[in-house]
């Protein structure tokens, strides 16, 4: 079996080289908290500048659906690169991009049709979710939750929720947006989401004043937290009431990546709109707004984007839906199990680990604290695995889809020896 491979310490020589170049070029408003400097990758494998061998866990941020470099993704970037790069879907028309529009709209369902606008990335697909949505319905309110990120753009980030230094210094952002708890969140139960939902109504805002409620069928950086049974479909009862729009924020949790297409399907509640991005495209810079087709009545020139849907972006995503629907979502899903049977089984043995949960490929698990989650991502990190953190205390476990139970065990395997000796470090000098 796989494991990581060590050729020098961790950073090795031309990390350290070219981390310390690109300290002083990149922006520092990123979080790089690892000091990983990629140079290829296969699969679920990362391999460094220095040729050491990481077992990737995060995916880019969930994005690699397929894995790193995907032969078969890569054929499809290779010869659509041969037959043109860019022409400007705003503009122009071009084939990949509607045979693209069209499975979207396949996979996507909705009442009386879809339709799809592209984007290049999760906070534009919000973007146009809420230019759409108060478009659409000629109302000016929108309504998020605590803990969700929507992106980072000024109106996406109006949305966000998450964590302070995302929106400090930024200001003023939109103006008409609310936000109620998400529950599952500090023991708050579907009944006081809607509790406060209805207060909100009563007291602050016109539900008719209200375009459309965002929200996260699984909450991604707010800690993979999935939504209770009973919420997504009282939300769509509320909606319908209200005439507001329910708009599926799927960038993290949709392509596959809980085992069906879109995570809001596992509670068969249709949304007026599906934001995607991250996985579509296994790692090609590409996002997708899908509405009903009687919502996305915009006229020419009301929204557009010089790259949205650029051809070789789409004709990664069809390659990526081709390996979703010979047998990739079915194994996400079995893949999920695993994971989870995994997860509880290190829950019984270290009782550091707290709370397992995930639908598919989309799932986590608790640490006692901040500093103990950080400090085991680290740990982990200098053991050859690379896995993300989501919310204040949960470790994402979000490979990509392509992972196998060997590569599941082996990534349990070295958090649990990461956690134990984590234990076992001597005390270290003040
Ligand atoms: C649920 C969700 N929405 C939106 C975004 C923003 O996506 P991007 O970073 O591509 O702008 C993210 C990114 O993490 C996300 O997880």
């Amino acid at each position: 079996m796989r494991r990581p491979i060590f050729q020098t310490e961790i950073p090795g020589p031309n990390a350290i080289r070219i981390i310390a170049e690109q300290e002083r070029q990149l922006s520092p408003s990123c979080t790089r908290d690892f000091p990983l400097v990629a140079a290829s990758g296969e699969g679920c494998w990362i391999t460094d500048v220095d040729g050491n061998q990481f077992l990737d866990f995060s995916a880019g941020i969930a994005v690699c659906t397929t894995g790193h470099s995907h032969p078969h993704v890569v054929q499809a970037i290779i010869d659509q690169s041969r037959q043109l790069i860019h022409m400007s879907g705003t503009d122009f028309y071009y084939e990949p991009q509607g045979n693209l529009a069209k499975k979207l709209c396949e996979y996507v369902p909705m009442r009386g049709g879809s339709r799809v606008f592209f984007t290049n990335s999760g906070t534009e697909t919000i973007e146009g979710a809420i230019k759409l949505a108060r478009y659409s319905t000629g109302r000016p309110h929108l309504i998020a939750f605590d803990g969700a990120f929507h992106g980072r753009s000024l109106g996406a980030l109006s949305l966000t929720n998450s964590k302070v230094v995302q929106r400090r210094g930024f200001g003023p952002l939109l103006p008409e947006v609310s936000h109620i708890p998400y529950p599952g969140r500090d023991g708050i139960t579907v009944d006081d989401t809607f509790r406060e939902l209805e207060k909100l109504f009563k007291r602050r805002i016109d539900p008719k004043q209200v375009a459309g409620i965002f929200v996260e069928p699984i909450q991604g950086e707010g800690g993979y937290l999935i939504s209770p049974p009973g919420f997504l479909s009282r939300l769509r009862q509320v909606c319908d009431q209200h005439g507001i729009l329910l708009v599926a924020d799927e960038v993290q949790s949709g392509m596959g990546r809980t085992g069906k297409f879109t995570a809001i399907q596992h509670w068969n509640v249709e949304p007026d709109i599906v934001c995607l991005a991250k996985g579509i495209a296994s790692g090609l810079p590409l996002g997708a707004l899908v509405a009903r087709q009687e919502l996305m009545q915009w006229p020419p020139g009301s929204h557009g984007s010089t790259f949205g849907g650029n051809p070789v972006a789409c004709a990664a995503a069809l390659a990526t839906i081709e390996l979703l629907e010979n047998g990739l979502l079915d194994h996400a899903a079995r893949m999920g199990r695993v994971v989870l049977d995994a997860l509880h089984e290190a829950m019984r043995s270290n009782s550091a680990f707290s709370g397992a949960r995930g639908i598919g490929l989309m799932a986590a698990v608790d640490l006692p604290d901040l500093p103990a989650r950080n400090q085991l991502l680290q740990d982990c990190f200098r053991k050859g695995l690379i896995l993300l953190g989501a919310g204040e205390r949960s470790i994402r476990i979000c490979p990509p889809l392509v992972v196998n139970e060997d590569e599941i065990h082996l990534a349990v395997e070295i958090m649990l020896e990461a956690v134990n000796s984590a234990g076992k470090k001597p005390a270290q000098a003040a």
